[in-house]
Formats: structure tokens, sequence, C-alpha cells
């Protein structure tokens, strides 16, 4: 396995899911990890990641834990990793004004183990050049002592370096985002022949090694899960079950906030198809009764997440104490926290890491039930969970479906939720994601939905006057959610979106169809 130290790049990331898609695991950590966590983690080799900060910065320091040089191990910097590691053995770093961003040509010099006979181009005179992505002020202006060049380009005369006998290596541009063309190759390399590690992080061994931990850690004992039907929860479901079986029991909470036939689908497939105890909660009318007269979306959000919570806990009361009685009981909750919010929540202690999406835990019920967690994910990252989804039987729609709210509908019908408003929604937003799907759209879209306006507007049909709502359609392009583009739907489509809705969906006389980017709009309307 490879350590990768983190001294706050945004691509840091990246790098640990470009090791794991080359098949290999590897684990973020925050680049002060005291020496001993560094030697019992025993890794093979390390990477020193990218960082916002400068190396000339005497107030910040940052600096790579000594030990990492003297293990033995093979170390790759990358970026300010590179920059640290110069100043560390004794070469120098210096501050330039020009910053270098963007795309950039090196030439890739000597014979090292990690550049030789990789090249995009060849020059006239013979020389490899490779296509890299650069994002640095500082540059390395003298190599450490027993380093050589192994790259440069016009901006960087030092853009790599190389100790061959200690297998140290740095380079300036980023090999983990796409950009570099043979970024994927180069970090191959690195992982596979210099630091010799076996491509043995697949999908099958993942799965595999989870059932037997969560045999281990869970025993014979009983445990509660609380299924949205959602890519993570849906992966926990099926470890769990193909790990223990029936001593696993799901609860689903049907709010009366989610999609067309949603609750229906998820219990066929979970519970009728794979044969998984789901217990479904029909909650609606608590929800909606609950809703009543409530028009803030914060307020809405936080009526529903506490309702939630509180129809779990009945429900998950009911079932121990009917467990009880057999001499049972849960002694474990299951989530499907997944391992950016791990990397979030240790970051926010050491104050480096990135605003992500905070997890929604159930809060409040392990310690109230004296509940243990137990959870599979922890070490995953998305792309990893969808791919042990696939291979675990889940349909290809359902683990590449886009993202949907914990609060649902609730958000996406402006003010005041009623049923009425929700059936009516409920329909649109089918109609809308049947067509994207058809016509090819689905996929290229990161999220879409449609959103009820409860404003009326006058329309003609047949001979009658209609006065009735309006719903939005909201389609987006985006890679973390942070920010997002109106997706460009063809015209067509939108034609169609809107004949079908508006002949389709009683209730409704009139479609739009949102063209606001986030910033400043948010993805969701509230
Ligand atoms: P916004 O609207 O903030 O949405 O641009 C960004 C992403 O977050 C989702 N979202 C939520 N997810 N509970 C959730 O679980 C919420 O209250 C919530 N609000 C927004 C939204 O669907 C989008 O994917």
């Amino acid at each position: 396995r490879i350590l990768i130290l983190d001294f706050g790049s945004q691509y840091t990331q990246l790098i640990a899911r470009r090791i794991r898609e080359i098949g290999v695991y590897c684990e973020i950590h925050a680049y002060d990890m005291p020496t001993e966590a560094i030697k019992a983690f025993n890794p093979k080799g390390i990477i020193l990641s990218g960082s916002p900060e400068s190396v000339t910065d005497t107030v910040t320091n940052f600096r790579a834990p000594d030990c990492v040089f003297t293990l033995g191990v093979p170390v790759l910097g990358i970026c300010y990793g590179m920059q640290t590691m110069a100043v560390q053995l004794g070469g120098k770093v210096e501050s330039s004004n020009l910053r270098e961003f963007g795309y950039a040509q090196i030439r890739a010099r000597g014979h090292s183990q990690l550049l030789k006979d990789i090249a995009d181009h060849v020059t006239d005179e013979g020389h490899g050049m490779l296509d890299v992505w650069m994002s640095h002020g500082d540059k390395v202006t003298a190599l450490p002592p027993n380093f050589t060049l192994i790259a440069a380009s016009e901006n960087s005369p030092i853009a790599g370096m190389a100790d061959e006998s200690r297998q140290f290596y740095g380079v300036q541009f980023h090999p983990e985002v796409t950009h570099t063309k043979q970024g994927l190759y180069i970090l191959q390399r690195f992982v596979h022949t210099i630091c010799h590690c076996e491509a043995l992080w697949t999908s099958q061994n993942i799965i595999e090694d989870s059932i037997q931990a969560i045999r281990q850690q869970v025993g014979d004992e009983e445990v509660l899960l609380a299924l949205s039907g959602g890519v993570d929860s849906s992966v926990v479901a099926m470890l769990l079950h193909r790990a223990i079986g029936q001593q696993l029991t799901c609860v689903f909470v049907d709010n009366g906030l989610l999609r067309l036939n949603e609750g229906a689908q998820v219990m066929q497939m979970f519970a009728q198809h794979l044969g998984i105890k789901v217990i479904k909660v029909d909650a609606e009318q608590r929800f909606l009764t609950a809703l009543q007269g409530v028009s803030d979306p914060e307020q809405k959000r936080k009526i529903i997440g506490n309702l939630f919570i509180q129809v779990f806990e009945e429900e998950a009361k009911r079932l121990d104490a009917e467990g009880h009685q057999r001499g049972t009981g849960f002694r474990w909750l299951a989530q499907g926290t997944i391992y950016p919010d791990v990397i979030e929540s240790a970051g926010s202690k050491t104050g480096k890491a990135h605003v992500i999406k905070s997890h929604h835990n159930v809060g409040g019920l392990p310690e109230k039930m004296h509940l243990k967690l137990v959870e599979p994910l922890r070490e995953l990252f998305k792309d990893e969970v969808r791919k042990l989804g696939l291979e675990l039987g889940l349909p290809m729609e359902m683990v590449y479906r886009h993202p949907f709210p914990g609060p649902g509908l609730g958000v996406r019908i402006l003010g005041e939720v009623k049923k009425e408003y929700a059936d009516i929604l409920r329909l649109a937003d089918a109609i809308f994601i049947e067509e994207l799907r058809k016509q090819g759209w689905y996929d290229k879209t990161s999220q879409a939905f449609a959103v009820f306006l409860p404003v009326r507007s006058v329309g003609v049909m047949g001979d009658a006057r209609k006065y009735e709502y309006v719903i939005s359609l909201r389609a987006v392009e985006t890679i973390d959610f942070m920010t997002a583009r109106w997706a460009h739907l063809p015209y067509e489509l939108l034609e169609t979106l809107s004949n079908r809705i508006i002949n389709e969906v009683a209730g409704i006389s009139r479609v739009c169809y949102d063209v606001s980017s986030k910033p400043p709009a948010t993805i969701e309307w509230e």
C-alpha cells in the first residue's frame, strides 16, 4: 500500500483515486503524520502532494516528516511535494511572481525509471516531449546532492528530478489530472515498477475482504440499516446481506416526498428480488402534517430531517423490542460513510481539507440505543462504491442514478408542501427523466429534476381557458456539485418535454427551463 501525505492540495483526493484505479490501496494522511504512525502504516511507497502554500513561506513552513526520507521506501513528490523534498534534502526553491498555470510541454531527460521512454511527441532532434498540467508559482532552482534532472520545460528548467539510488522522484507537473496525458502511466510506473505494488485492489477483492471484515466485526449479532435507495446505503445493504444474511434488517422510510414509484421500486428490488429483510414505514401523512403551513426552506429541511430520525428511531425500537423477545436485538447500526466523509472529518481537525458535502448521519441513534457502528464503505471513493454495486448485482440505472437530496421533493416544491403538489411534481419529473434517458441525455447530465412553482399561469387547451401551475425543469453538468453549468439541452427535446408535461399532467399549464448556473444560483431551487 501507498501512503499519500497531504499538504492541502485540491488534487490530493485525485491522486488517491488514480492510485486506486491502478489497483493499489492507498490512504491520505495529513503531512505531519507522526513517525510512529507512518512506520505502523508500513507503506511500500510515499507520495507527497501539492499545496496551496509556498515552501519559501517561513510562517506555515509545512515539511514532510524526516522519516519519509530514511525509511528506505520510494518517494514521489508532486509540485509542492517535489519542492519540499528539494529543500529538505539540500536543494533550493525560489519564489517567483510569475505563476505557471495550465498546459506545458516538458522534455524528459536522462533515463529515470519514472519517465524513460514515455512521450507524447518526439521532436525533430529526437527528444521525447510530454504534455503536462502545471500549477505553481515557486520553482526548484538547485538540485539537492545526488539528484539528476529528469525533466525540463521552458518555464521550469527543473521540472523533474530523481535520485535513482534512493528512489526519490519529484515532478513539478501534476500527473494525477487527466490533462497530463501520460499521467496515469507515470503513476503506474511509480507504483508498479518502482514500489513493486501489485494490482490487488479490485472490486472482487474488496468485496471478499469486506465480507470477511464484516463477519469478524459483528459476529452473530444483529445489524440495523437505514436504507434510502441511494447508491451508498444500497451497496451497504448488498454487502451486509452477503456477509451476514438474515442478521441484517433494513428500514426504509417513505416520507411521501419520494419520486414516482420509488418506494415500490426499492421494495421490489431489495425485499422481493434479493430477499433482503426490509421494513417499509409509510410515513407520508406524518411528514405532510408536520410540513403544513411551513414555507421557509431551512425550516422545511429541519422538520424533514428531524422527523426522519424520529420515525426511524421508533421503528428501530419496535423491531428491537421484538428482537429482545427472541433473545436478540440490535447491537450495530450500519452506515454508508464513504472515504471523502472520513477525510473531511479528519481534515477539519487539522484544518487542511476542503469542504465536501457533509454526510447525513442518523443522528443520535447509536448513542441512545447503545449501538456500535459498522461502516463497510469507509475506505472507498464514490467511483469504487459504484463499481462494487455493479459487481454485487445492482442494476446500472440504480448505481449511476443522479443524486437525490435527503429532503426530496420537499425542497423542490417551492413554499408550502402539499400532497396535491407532490403528486403533480412526481408525474412531471418522471416524464422529464424518461425523455432524458430515451434521448441519451441522462448520462450527459449530472443532475436533472423538475421543480413545482405554486403560481398560476393562463393557457388555452382546446377551447378552454386554463389557469394552472408552472413546472420548471433543471438540468446541470458538474463534477463536484460545488459549481455547475446548466445543461444545453436541445430545443427539440425541450419542446417534447413541454408538450408532454402540459398534455399529460393535469394541473400544469406552463413549462420553463432554468438557465441559471451555480454560482450564483444553487442547483436546487430551495
Ligand atoms: P445546491 O442546491 O446546494 O446542491 O447547489 C448541491 C447538491 O447537494 C444536494 N442537496 C442536498 N442533499 N440534503 C441533501 O442530502 C439537502 O438538504 C440538500 N440540499 C441540496 C443537491 O441535490 C445537489 O446534488
